[in-house]
């Protein structure tokens, strides 16, 4: 697993049912399963050809009953699961698959989350279907950041602050969360000594920069 994929698998609980959803290669899954984090795993993505890559790594594990392998969009043909992992994949396809898996009844007790893009709306729609915040984070991992969100079922509401940054960033400021700000910081001001832009929209860089410089 690169470091992205083992830091995934650090935030996920220990389970019963385990359902990694756009499994693709299902190194997850095999890890859960491997470690004994979890006592069953199901493994599944809309792709068939994608799906054969973890059938292969997690053969052992389908023969003796721990792991069974679903063709699915999202949740739609999956059995129950206590515990879900989505990862990889762009925010608004996250929110389409949890939509559709509340109005199946089909939500897990534990969700993880690690969308490529749009990390906040993904953070309001879940707290909107009643889930709380268990941990959320941003880890430095194979030159770029990804956002871990680790949700329970529960009640829970958003600052806006928290649904842009995440609640383990804005509170404990971790290193990887600071080094991605500073990034940001450093992008807004080259951005700003540009000499082709228009100076609201260098003032507008300028302040965000320094709006930012409060998390380094
Ligand atoms: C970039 S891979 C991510 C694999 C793995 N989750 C990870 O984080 O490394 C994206 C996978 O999502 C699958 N996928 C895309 N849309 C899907 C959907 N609606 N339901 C299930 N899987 C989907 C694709 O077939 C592909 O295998």
């Amino acid at each position: 697993m690169n470091d992205r994929l083992s830091s995934i698998f650090d935030a996920i609980p220990p389970c019963k049912i385990f359902a990694d959803i756009a499994c693709d290669h299902g190194y997850i899954a095999y890890a859960m399963l491997n470690s004994g984090k979890c006592e069953r795993a199901y493994i599944s993505d809309i792709s068939a050809k994608s799906l054969v890559k973890a059938e292969k790594l997690l053969s052992a594990f389908i023969a003796e009953k721990r792991a069974e392998s679903f063709v699915s969009d999202g949740f739609d043909n999956l059995p129950k699961a206590d515990t879900a992992l989505i990862a990889g994949v762009g925010g608004a396809l996250i929110t389409d698959i949890l939509d559709r898996a509340n109005k199946a009844g089909k939500l897990p007790e534990n969700l993880i989350l690690q969308p490529m893009k749009h990390c906040d709306r993904v953070r309001r729609f879940a707290v909107g279907l009643s889930y709380k915040i268990e941990k959320d984070f941003t880890v430095s991992a194979d030159g770029q950041f990804y956002d871990i969100i680790v949700l329970k079922k529960g009640k829970d509401s958003l600052t806006p602050e928290e649904a842009e940054f995440g609640r383990t960033n804005i509170r404990e400021l971790p290193i990887d969360f600071k080094e991605k700000i500073r990034v940001q910081i450093g992008k807004l001001m080259s951005y700003a000594a540009r000499d082709n832009i228009a100076d609201d929209t260098r003032a507008e860089m300028l302040k965000k920069a320094k709006d930012l410089e409060k998390y380094v």
